[in-house]
């Protein structure tokens, strides 16, 4: 082949992929709306990856979608903060909004020192009762590569996963609030949390290392759009999905294992008794 057309078929090629790349993957664009400081780039496989990035003076940054789901499997990857993050709140979550009455659906990353342990928060708030933590350490460096992170929310429970390992399922209980009748917003988000965050609050962000930054990519959702239809919500799928023994099995593996924190286990928070789902199984 003469070097010219050999050229020519090599911009082809190099143009239907850059096609193909930002068709399969500008998913930001689609689905969602940006606040504070949201960038976007791609990586060496050609998907976009939006990196959220946090200073003394951009507030916090996020994106938000369009629109509102009530039930649903959602998932993203992503990669944390490197190096000291203490103070910072980096989450991935559902919420029906700032009422006194709200639910929400919570995966939040709580910043570290160095080489200390980022903490996950897993949380379900219901009309608007949130003190329903269970936290892990991770087993591994959640800012050396991306990870992962998923939320199944279905009429029967809510479960969370970490890659391919269920570390929680939060069950429905008829007498009990659940989050089954307010539409949810999916937040992704980094924050300032120094007040809350790391080590009770007691650890607070050091600006000198800012920016900080998380990056998302690969978001997936199947899910029904409130008021709308129902997205690949097929049999089989997430909307009856309920964990057989060998993923309780995960779940009592996170549990004995890097659980941190159980609100169950926490009397001194509620001295008038645990919460009724605390006693039953
Ligand atoms: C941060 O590291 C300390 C010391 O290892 C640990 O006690 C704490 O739980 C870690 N995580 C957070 C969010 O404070």
């Amino acid at each position: 082949m003469a070097p010219r057309s050999l050229l020519a078929v090599l911009a082809v090629a190099a143009l239907a992929f850059l096609h193909a790349a930002s068709a399969k993957s500008s998913w930001l664009d689609r689905r969602f709306t940006t606040d504070g400081t949201v960038r976007t780039g791609y990586d060496d496989s050609g998907q976009q990856v939006v990196m959220l990035r946090l200073d003394q003076h951009s507030g916090a940054a996020g994106f938000n979608s369009k629109e509102q789901y009530l039930y649903g499997e959602f998932s993203v990857e992503m990669k944390l903060i490197r190096g000291n993050s203490a103070g910072t709140v980096s989450c991935f979550y559902l919420s029906s909004g700032d009422g006194d009455g709200r639910d929400e659906i919570d995966m939040e990353f709580m910043g570290n020192s160095s080489g200390q342990p980022v903490v996950l928060n897993t949380n379900v708030w219901a009309s608007g009762d949130g003190k329903k933590e269970h936290q892990f350490d991770l087993w591994f460096d959640p800012s050396a590569d991306y990870h992962t992170y998923t939320i199944i929310w279905n009429p029967t429970n809510i479960l969370f996963k970490v890659d391919d390992l269920f570390i929680r399922s939060f069950k429905r209980y008829a007498d009990l609030p659940y989050p089954s009748s307010r539409p949810m917003t999916l937040h992704a988000t980094l924050w300032d949390g120094s007040y809350w965050a790391t080590e009770k609050g007691r650890v607070g962000i050091d600006w000198s290392d800012a920016p900080f930054v998380v990056s998302y990519r690969s978001y997936y959702a199947s899910a029904c759009v409130s008021g709308g239809a129902c997205r690949a919500a097929g049999s089989g799928g997430w909307m009856n999905r309920q964990l057989d023994s060998a993923e309780w099995g995960t779940v009592r593996w996170a549990e004995r294992n890097f659980m941190r924190y159980n609100y169950c286990q926490d009397g001194w928070r509620f001295p008038q008794g645990l919460p009724a789902e605390c006693a039953r199984h």
